[in-house]
C-alpha cells in the first residue's frame, strides 16, 4: 500500500529549481533512503512534505488525501513527523522537558495554554509527561531524563531529536541526516534505533543520508535526487549499479576519496 505520494512536486527559489517534478511513492512500512549530492534538493523535498515550505507546483498526498499547503502541526496531526539535521532543542531545559514541549508544540497546543493550571491542562501535562518518559525509555536514554540538554554529547542530542518526533506517535518519520556528525559506534546505535522503529512499530521511514554505508544497509529502496530531479529509484543493489547515479553521485565521492 502507498502511504505518501508526491506528484510532479516542484519548488523554485527565484531562479533556482530546488525540487523539479518529483513523482515518488512511499510504501507503507518501508524504509526509503533519499540520497544525492549536496544541493540536490533533499532537504527542500522534506520541508515541502512537512509543511515548512509551500510547493510552487505539484501535489502531496498522504493516505490518499492532499496535504500540500497544510501547516507543520497539521501535518504532524495527520501522522507525519520530521527530525532535523541539527535537532531543534531548548538547551537550558531537561531532556524530558524538551520531549514534553515538543509533544505540545508539534500538536499545535501553545506554550501558554500548556502552562495554564487548569484541571484539563494538568491532566494533559501528566499524560504528556508519561508519554515522553515512555519515549525516552524506548530510545534507551531514560536515564538522561533530568539532564540539562546543553550538557549532552552530540550523539545523545541526535537521539533526543528522534524522541521529539516519536512523542507525536507518528505513522511516518522523515529523518534528515540522522547519522551526520556521529562516531562509528554512535552511528551503529542510531542504525539499530531506526531499524527498531520500523520493525517493531511499523513506522514508515523516509531517510536522507550522506553515509552511504548506513543508508544502503537500512533502506528497502533508495531514491536518488540530482539537481532537484529524481534520477533513479530501486533497491540498494540496483542503485549501486545505476550508471546515472554513479556518474552524478557515487563518482563524485570516489573522486573526493
Ligand atoms: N530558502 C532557500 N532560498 C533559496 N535557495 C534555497 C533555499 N533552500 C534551499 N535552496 C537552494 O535549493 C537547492 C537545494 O537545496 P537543499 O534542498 O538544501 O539540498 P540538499 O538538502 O540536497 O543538500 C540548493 O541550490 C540550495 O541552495
Ligand atoms: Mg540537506
Amino acid at each position: 500500500m502507498i502511504c505518501l505520494s508526491t506528484q510532479e512536486l516542484t519548488k523554485d527559489f527565484g531562479g533556482v529549481h530546488a525540487v523539479r517534478d518529483v513523482s515518488l511513492e512511499v510504501r507503507s512500512g518501508e524504509i526509503l533512503g533519499l540520497i544525492g549530492p549536496n544541493g540536490a534538493g533533499k532537504t527542500t523535498y522534506f520541508k515541502l512534505i512537512s509543511g515548512f515550505l509551500r510547493p510552487t507546483r505539484g501535489r502531496i498526498l498522504y493516505r490518499g488525501r492532499e496535504i500540500s499547503g497544510l501547516q507543520p502541526n497539521q501535518v504532524v496531526k495527520r501522522g507525519i513527523a520530521t527530525t532535523f539535521q541539527i535537532p531543534a532543542l531548548f538547551p537550558e531545559m531537561t531532556v524530558l522537558q524538551n520531549v514534553v514541549m515538543a509533544g505540545f508544540l508539534r500538536s499545535g497546543i501553545s506554550i501558554w495554554d500548556s502552562l495554564l493550571n487548569t484541571p484539563s491542562i494538568r491532566r494533559k501535562q501528566q499524560e504528556m509527561q508519561r508519554r515522553a518518559s515512555d519515549v525516552l525509555e524506548y530510545l534507551g536514554i531514560g536515564d538522561l531524563a533530568n539532564h540539562v540538554v546543553s550538557s549532552l554529547p552530540y550523539g545523545h542530542k541526535k537521539i533526543l531529536g528522534l524522541g521529539l518526533a516519536l512523542v507525536t506517535s507518528p505513522e511516518m518519520i522523515l529523518l534528515d541526516e540522522p547519522f551526520s556528525g556521529l562516531s562509528p559506534v554512535e552511528t551503529e546505535g542510531m542504525v539499530a534505533l531506526v531499524r527498531k522503529l520500523n520493525g517493531e512499530r511499523q513506522i514508515t521511514i523516509l531517510l536522507i543520508e550522506h553515509n552511504l554505508g548506513a543508508v544502503m544497509t537500512l533502506s528497502h529502496r533508495i531514491a536518488v535526487l540530482n539537481l532537484g530531479r529524481l534520477i533513479a529509484l530501486g533497491t540498494p543493489q540496483e542503485i549501486r549499479q545505476d550508471k546515472l547515479v554513479v556518474d552524478a553521485y557515487l563518482g563524485e565521492s570516489d573522486r573526493a576519496a
